[in-house]
Protein backbone atom coordinates (compact mmCIF):
# COMPACT_ATOMS: atom_id res chain seq x y z
CA UNK A 1 0.00 0.00 0.00
CA UNK A 2 1.31 3.45 -0.84
CA UNK A 3 -0.63 6.99 -0.42
CA UNK A 4 0.26 10.24 0.27
CA UNK A 5 -3.04 13.22 1.98
CA UNK A 6 -2.14 16.83 2.94
CA UNK A 7 -3.81 19.74 4.19
CA UNK A 8 -5.61 21.95 1.60
CA UNK A 9 -6.49 22.01 -2.38
CA UNK A 10 -3.74 24.14 -2.98
CA UNK A 11 -1.32 20.38 -2.91
CA UNK A 12 -3.61 18.42 -5.42
CA UNK A 13 -0.65 19.12 -8.17
CA UNK A 14 1.94 17.94 -6.27
CA UNK A 15 0.89 14.83 -4.35
CA UNK A 16 -0.64 14.05 -7.90
CA UNK A 17 3.36 13.88 -8.87
CA UNK A 18 3.61 11.99 -5.86
CA UNK A 19 1.04 9.94 -6.36
CA UNK A 20 2.62 8.43 -9.57
CA UNK A 21 6.34 8.36 -8.40
CA UNK A 22 5.05 6.31 -5.26
CA UNK A 23 3.39 4.05 -7.94
CA UNK A 24 6.27 3.27 -9.80
CA UNK A 25 8.32 2.55 -6.15
CA UNK A 26 10.09 6.30 -5.21
CA UNK A 27 10.27 6.38 -1.64
CA UNK A 28 8.04 7.99 0.98
CA UNK A 29 11.09 10.58 0.94
CA UNK A 30 11.72 12.02 -2.65
CA UNK A 31 7.73 11.64 -3.47
CA UNK A 32 7.10 13.89 -0.29
CA UNK A 33 9.63 16.60 -1.06
CA UNK A 34 8.74 16.90 -4.69
CA UNK A 35 4.74 16.88 -3.73
CA UNK A 36 5.90 20.26 -1.57
CA UNK A 37 8.03 21.66 -3.60
CA UNK A 38 5.72 21.74 -6.34
CA UNK A 39 3.44 24.11 -3.60
CA UNK A 40 6.72 25.98 -3.36
CA UNK A 41 7.40 26.75 -6.53
CA UNK A 42 3.81 27.78 -7.32
CA UNK A 43 3.73 31.60 -7.22
CA UNK A 44 -0.33 32.22 -6.23
CA UNK A 45 -0.09 30.11 -3.06
CA UNK A 46 0.38 33.31 -0.85
CA UNK A 47 1.16 30.85 2.47
CA UNK A 48 3.89 28.85 1.30
CA UNK A 49 7.23 29.39 -0.66
CA UNK A 50 7.39 31.79 -3.99
CA UNK A 51 4.71 34.55 -3.59
CA UNK A 52 4.16 33.71 0.00
CA UNK A 53 3.00 36.61 2.09
CA UNK A 54 5.63 38.60 3.81
CA UNK A 55 6.36 40.21 7.47
CA UNK A 56 6.01 43.16 8.55
CA UNK A 57 9.07 44.58 7.06
CA UNK A 58 8.37 43.35 3.75
CA UNK A 59 10.40 40.36 3.84
CA UNK A 60 9.65 36.54 3.09
CA UNK A 61 10.69 34.04 6.09
CA UNK A 62 10.29 31.20 5.76
CA UNK A 63 9.57 27.85 7.91
CA UNK A 64 9.74 24.31 6.99
CA UNK A 65 10.28 20.69 7.84
CA UNK A 66 10.86 16.95 7.29
CA UNK A 67 10.70 13.81 8.88
CA UNK A 68 11.92 10.27 8.06
CA UNK A 69 9.41 8.16 10.13
CA UNK A 70 11.58 5.32 9.48
CA UNK A 71 14.63 6.75 11.07
CA UNK A 72 12.95 9.27 13.24
CA UNK A 73 15.70 12.08 11.58
CA UNK A 74 14.34 15.74 10.88
CA UNK A 75 15.51 18.59 9.96
CA UNK A 76 13.83 22.03 10.38
CA UNK A 77 14.43 25.47 9.61
CA UNK A 78 13.25 28.57 10.72
CA UNK A 79 12.88 32.46 9.18
CA UNK A 80 14.92 31.31 6.14
CA UNK A 81 15.03 33.69 3.90
CA UNK A 82 16.09 33.85 0.00
CA UNK A 83 16.08 30.32 -0.63
CA UNK A 84 13.76 28.70 -3.18
CA UNK A 85 12.72 25.30 -1.66
CA UNK A 86 12.83 25.36 2.16
CA UNK A 87 11.96 21.89 2.25
CA UNK A 88 14.63 20.41 0.75
CA UNK A 89 16.94 22.18 2.94
CA UNK A 90 14.85 20.76 5.99
CA UNK A 91 15.46 17.37 4.41
CA UNK A 92 19.26 17.88 3.73
CA UNK A 93 19.03 19.00 7.38
CA UNK A 94 17.96 16.14 8.66
CA UNK A 95 20.50 13.86 7.64
CA UNK A 96 22.89 15.49 9.73
CA UNK A 97 23.84 13.80 13.21
CA UNK A 98 23.21 17.08 14.65
CA UNK A 99 22.74 21.04 13.79
CA UNK A 100 19.13 19.36 12.12
CA UNK A 101 17.18 22.84 13.22
CA UNK A 102 18.80 25.57 12.07
CA UNK A 103 17.23 29.32 12.03
CA UNK A 104 17.46 32.71 10.13
CA UNK A 105 21.20 33.25 9.07
CA UNK A 106 22.58 30.11 10.19
CA UNK A 107 20.16 28.50 7.87
CA UNK A 108 21.13 30.30 5.22
CA UNK A 109 24.46 29.39 5.54
CA UNK A 110 24.10 26.23 5.50
CA UNK A 111 21.72 26.43 2.51
CA UNK A 112 24.40 28.18 0.33
CA UNK A 113 27.37 25.79 1.65
CA UNK A 114 25.10 23.29 -0.02
CA UNK A 115 24.14 24.82 -3.09
CA UNK A 116 20.67 25.15 -2.65
CA UNK A 117 19.02 27.54 -4.91
CA UNK A 118 19.22 31.33 -4.14
CA UNK A 119 15.86 32.96 -5.09
CA UNK A 120 14.04 36.63 -4.28
CA UNK A 121 10.84 35.36 -2.74
CA UNK A 122 9.20 38.41 -2.69
CA UNK A 123 6.73 38.44 -5.88
CA UNK A 124 4.77 41.38 -6.99
CA UNK A 125 1.80 40.61 -6.17
CA UNK A 126 2.77 40.01 -2.43
CA UNK A 127 4.05 43.69 -2.57
CA UNK A 128 0.77 44.40 -3.64
CA UNK A 129 -1.05 42.01 -0.66
CA UNK A 130 1.43 44.22 2.07
CA UNK A 131 0.72 47.67 -0.02
CA UNK A 132 -3.13 46.79 0.52
CA UNK A 133 -2.53 45.28 4.03
CA UNK A 134 -0.71 48.67 5.32
CA UNK A 135 -3.50 50.96 3.40
CA UNK A 136 -6.10 49.05 5.34
CA UNK A 137 -4.75 49.36 8.76
CA UNK A 138 -3.41 52.96 8.51
CA UNK A 139 -6.33 54.36 10.11
CA UNK A 140 -5.99 51.47 12.99
CA UNK A 141 -1.80 52.32 13.32
CA UNK A 142 -1.34 49.08 14.29
CA UNK A 143 -0.42 46.44 11.88
CA UNK A 144 -2.40 42.84 12.72
CA UNK A 145 -1.43 39.39 12.13
CA UNK A 146 -3.45 37.78 8.73
CA UNK A 147 -5.94 35.19 10.18
CA UNK A 148 -5.33 33.16 7.52
CA UNK A 149 -2.93 30.41 7.75
CA UNK A 150 -2.27 28.19 4.80
CA UNK A 151 0.46 25.69 5.41
CA UNK A 152 1.04 22.90 3.03
CA UNK A 153 1.75 19.83 5.98
CA UNK A 154 2.09 16.08 4.72
CA UNK A 155 1.90 12.70 5.42
CA UNK A 156 3.43 9.73 2.90
CA UNK A 157 3.70 6.30 2.97
CA UNK A 158 5.65 4.23 0.32
CA UNK A 159 5.49 1.04 -1.02
CA UNK A 160 8.06 -0.39 1.63
CA UNK A 161 5.71 0.86 4.37
CA UNK A 162 8.46 4.14 4.96
CA UNK A 163 6.72 6.91 6.08
CA UNK A 164 7.33 10.92 6.05
CA UNK A 165 5.91 13.66 6.76
CA UNK A 166 7.06 17.25 5.71
CA UNK A 167 5.70 21.25 5.93
CA UNK A 168 6.17 24.43 4.41
CA UNK A 169 4.73 28.03 5.20
CA UNK A 170 5.78 31.69 4.86
CA UNK A 171 4.03 31.87 8.54
CA UNK A 172 1.76 34.70 9.37
CA UNK A 173 1.26 37.72 6.90
CA UNK A 174 2.46 40.84 9.06
CA UNK A 175 4.06 38.66 11.49
CA UNK A 176 7.22 40.41 13.53
CA UNK A 177 10.71 39.42 12.08
CA UNK A 178 11.81 36.10 13.53
CA UNK A 179 8.42 35.20 14.56
CA UNK A 180 8.49 30.97 13.73
CA UNK A 181 5.32 28.95 14.12
CA UNK A 182 4.39 25.74 14.56
CA UNK A 183 5.42 24.65 11.05
CA UNK A 184 9.31 23.35 11.41
CA UNK A 185 8.61 21.90 15.28
CA UNK A 186 8.08 18.47 15.59
CA UNK A 187 4.77 17.31 17.36
CA UNK A 188 3.44 20.60 17.03
CA UNK A 189 3.57 21.32 13.31
CA UNK A 190 3.89 17.27 12.31
CA UNK A 191 5.43 14.01 13.48
CA UNK A 192 5.58 10.43 11.77
CA UNK A 193 6.78 7.11 12.61
CA UNK A 194 6.54 4.44 9.94
CA UNK A 195 5.33 1.96 12.91
CA UNK A 196 2.55 3.76 13.53
CA UNK A 197 1.70 6.84 11.30
CA UNK A 198 1.95 10.31 10.73
CA UNK A 199 -0.02 13.71 11.15
CA UNK A 200 0.65 17.13 10.19
CA UNK A 201 -0.81 20.64 11.31
CA UNK A 202 -2.49 23.89 9.36
CA UNK A 203 -3.61 26.67 11.38
CA UNK A 204 -2.62 29.69 13.92
CA UNK A 205 0.87 28.19 14.84
CA UNK A 206 0.72 29.59 18.63
CA UNK A 207 -2.40 27.49 19.73
CA UNK A 208 -0.99 24.18 17.47
CA UNK A 209 2.22 24.39 19.52
CA UNK A 210 0.21 24.54 22.68
CA UNK A 211 -1.00 21.04 22.40
CA UNK A 212 1.59 19.48 20.27
CA UNK A 213 -1.46 18.22 17.93
CA UNK A 214 0.60 16.02 15.37
CA UNK A 215 2.37 13.86 18.04
CA UNK A 216 -0.89 13.83 20.26
CA UNK A 217 -2.55 12.19 16.82
CA UNK A 218 0.03 9.46 16.07
CA UNK A 219 -0.16 8.50 19.73
CA UNK A 220 -4.04 7.91 19.53
CA UNK A 221 -3.21 6.14 16.29
CA UNK A 222 -0.09 3.81 18.37
CA UNK A 223 -2.93 2.89 20.85
CA UNK A 224 -5.41 1.66 18.22
CA UNK A 225 -7.07 4.22 16.65
CA UNK A 226 -8.28 4.93 13.11
CA UNK A 227 -6.65 8.09 11.99
CA UNK A 228 -9.80 9.55 11.28
CA UNK A 229 -11.11 9.09 14.61
CA UNK A 230 -7.62 10.20 16.25
CA UNK A 231 -7.60 13.18 14.02
CA UNK A 232 -11.38 14.15 15.69
CA UNK A 233 -10.19 13.45 19.26
CA UNK A 234 -7.05 15.21 19.57
CA UNK A 235 -8.82 18.27 17.97
CA UNK A 236 -12.21 18.66 19.34
CA UNK A 237 -10.86 17.82 22.32
CA UNK A 238 -7.84 20.24 22.48
CA UNK A 239 -10.41 22.96 21.09
CA UNK A 240 -12.67 22.75 23.81
CA UNK A 241 -9.68 22.91 26.20
CA UNK A 242 -8.35 25.94 24.73
CA UNK A 243 -11.76 27.66 24.79
CA UNK A 244 -11.93 26.72 28.32
CA UNK A 245 -8.83 27.56 29.63
CA UNK A 246 -8.34 30.69 27.08
CA UNK A 247 -11.75 31.71 25.66
CA UNK A 248 -10.57 30.94 22.74
CA UNK A 249 -8.88 28.86 19.97
CA UNK A 250 -7.03 29.44 16.87
CA UNK A 251 -7.59 27.87 13.85
CA UNK A 252 -6.51 24.49 13.77
CA UNK A 253 -6.83 21.68 11.01
CA UNK A 254 -5.01 18.13 10.86
CA UNK A 255 -4.40 15.25 8.64
CA UNK A 256 -2.98 12.31 9.30
CA UNK A 257 -2.56 8.34 7.52
CA UNK A 258 -1.77 5.61 9.11
CA UNK A 259 0.77 2.86 8.14
CA UNK A 260 -1.51 0.75 6.22
CA UNK A 261 -2.69 4.09 3.95
CA UNK A 262 -5.88 4.92 6.08
CA UNK A 263 -6.08 8.66 6.45
CA UNK A 264 -8.32 11.16 8.58
CA UNK A 265 -8.79 14.57 8.57
CA UNK A 266 -10.14 17.04 11.35
CA UNK A 267 -10.80 20.55 11.85
CA UNK A 268 -12.14 23.37 13.89
CA UNK A 269 -12.71 25.93 11.19
CA UNK A 270 -15.32 26.15 7.99
CA UNK A 271 -13.98 26.23 4.84
CA UNK A 272 -10.97 23.52 5.08
CA UNK A 273 -10.29 21.28 2.41
CA UNK A 274 -7.63 18.51 1.89
CA UNK A 275 -5.82 16.39 -0.64
CA UNK A 276 -5.41 12.76 -0.83
CA UNK A 277 -4.06 9.75 -2.65
CA UNK A 278 -3.74 6.40 -2.25
CA UNK A 279 -3.47 2.78 -4.40
CA UNK A 280 -6.77 2.82 -3.81
CA UNK A 281 -8.09 6.29 -4.76
CA UNK A 282 -7.42 8.72 -7.17
CA UNK A 283 -5.73 12.13 -6.37
CA UNK A 284 -8.85 13.62 -4.65
CA UNK A 285 -10.23 17.34 -2.98
CA UNK A 286 -12.33 16.77 -0.34
CA UNK A 287 -13.90 19.73 1.46
CA UNK A 288 -14.87 19.57 5.39
CA UNK A 289 -18.56 20.44 6.11
CA UNK A 290 -20.50 20.05 9.29
CA UNK A 291 -23.86 19.70 9.81
CA UNK A 292 -26.62 21.19 12.09
CA UNK A 293 -25.32 18.86 14.68
CA UNK A 294 -21.56 20.07 14.20
CA UNK A 295 -20.41 16.88 13.26
CA UNK A 296 -17.81 16.95 10.48
CA UNK A 297 -18.55 15.28 7.55
CA UNK A 298 -16.60 15.53 3.94
CA UNK A 299 -17.67 16.43 0.29
CA UNK A 300 -15.36 15.73 -2.35
CA UNK A 301 -14.86 18.85 -4.35
CA UNK A 302 -17.28 19.56 -7.31
CA UNK A 303 -16.02 21.22 -10.77
CA UNK A 304 -17.44 24.17 -10.42
CA UNK A 305 -15.89 24.63 -6.65
CA UNK A 306 -12.07 23.51 -8.38
CA UNK A 307 -12.38 26.27 -11.17
CA UNK A 308 -13.36 28.65 -8.73
CA UNK A 309 -10.64 28.19 -6.58
CA UNK A 310 -8.04 28.50 -9.30
CA UNK A 311 -10.01 31.65 -10.55
CA UNK A 312 -9.63 33.57 -7.52
CA UNK A 313 -5.70 32.11 -6.77
CA UNK A 314 -5.18 33.98 -9.74
CA UNK A 315 -7.27 37.00 -10.39
CA UNK A 316 -5.75 40.30 -11.25
CA UNK A 317 -5.07 41.96 -7.90
CA UNK A 318 -5.92 45.99 -7.64
CA UNK A 319 -3.31 48.24 -5.91
CA UNK A 320 -5.44 50.43 -3.31
N1 LIG B 1 0.78 27.15 10.89
C1 LIG B 1 1.68 28.08 10.37
C2 LIG B 1 2.08 29.13 11.27
O1 LIG B 1 1.41 29.44 12.24
O2 LIG B 1 3.12 29.69 11.01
Amino acid sequence: MYGIIATWRMALEGITEADKMLKEGSSAGDAIETAVKAVEDFEYYKSVGYGGLPNEEMEVELDAAFMDGTTLDLGCVGGIKDFANPVSIARKLSKEPVNNFLVGAGAEKYAHRHGFERKNMLTERAKIHYHNRVVETSANTELKPYSGHDTVGMVCLDCEGNMTSATSTSGLFMKHPGRVGDSPVSGSGFYVDSNVGGASATGLGEDVMKGCVSYEIVRLMKDGMHPQQACEKAVKEFDADLKRRRNKAGDMSLIAMNNKGEWGCATNIEGFSFAVATENEDPTVYLVKFDEDGKQYFEVASKEWMDNYMKTRTAPLVRK
